[in-house]
């Protein structure tokens, strides 16, 4: 059994207005707070964060940003900057293959990504996986990890990372990956982790598994040694079922 902490986030992706946020959380708020073994953490969109952080105060459940710009101010219509969310969140996920499909971030941005949100102190989590194409043609492996040494190529200090896999194609497709497949290219990211930043931060580092993840099917992933938590992005607006999952990986280490 692994003495990694499991890590949940919830990625509510483009979903929920302030009001709807605030009654998601507040639904889901007193079962998560009783899963102490387990880092929870919700994402939800830039514009809730100053009302749901506010509702979080003095809860254990931590708040993450979905994406932040590489730049600390200027001419950048639109996108938000690191220092503007100090004190509001902890966490950022960055890479989200949903940018890089859709608004075209490549390595070389999600590793400007991950030193900016270092530099203030967040918690990035540095999303990686590969397309169907990919998968069917047998580079899963090559692919994932090119991604892993790009995300973080020239960062001294790795510390504090979470990596999130999650196969584009299991994103959203209720396909979710096999529990023992995710876990041999989970393997393959910490190993290639530990060639960068040396075998103790790869075996601190904690990976979660993402892609349609459910109350139902997270067991056989939160029971393999690799797999570290999860991101969650459907179920993570169904309270029942966030909070089910977030029950599976305290279960797992208690
Ligand atoms: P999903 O999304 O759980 O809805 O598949 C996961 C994610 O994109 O983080």
């Amino acid at each position: 059994m692994s003495t990694r902490r499991p890590i949940v986030a919830g990625n509510w992706k483009m979903n929920t207005t302030i009001a709807e946020g605030l009654a998601l959380v507040d639904a889901m708020l007193p079962k998560l707070q009783t899963f102490d073994a387990v880092d929870r953490v919700v994402c939800p969109p830039f514009v809730s964060l100053s009302a749901i952080a506010e509702r979080l105060r003095g809860t254990p459940i931590r708040l993450g940003a979905q994406n932040l710009y590489a730049e600390a101010k200027g001419a950048f219509t639109g996108e938000i900057a690191p220092g503007m969310l100090a004190g509001l969140v902890d966490y950022v996920i960055i890479g989200h293959s949903e940018r890089r499909q859709y608004f075209g971030e490549d390595d070389a941005l999600v590793n400007r990504k991950v030193r900016a949100a270092l530099e203030v102190g967040f918690v990035p989590i540095v999303c990686v996986g590969e397309s169907l194409e990919q998968h069917e043609r047998g580079e899963t492996e090559s692919f994932v990890t090119s991604q892993v040494r790009a995300a973080f190529d020239g960062i001294g200090d790795l510390g504090t990372v979470v990596v999130a896999y999650e196969p584009i194609w299991a994103i959203g497709t209720g396909r979710a990956a096999t529990p023992e497949g995710a876990n041999a290219t989970i393997a393959l990211i910490r190993a290639t982790v530990g060639d960068q930043a040396g075998a103790a931060v790869a075996s601190a580092l904690r990976i979660q598994y993402g892609g349609s993840v459910t109350a139902d099917n997270f067991a056989a992933f939160s029971a393999q040694p690799d797999i570290d938590g999860a991101l969650v992005g459907g179920a993570s607006l169904r309270p029942d079922q966030f909070t089910d999952i977030v029950r599976l990986a305290a279960e797992s280490v208690t």
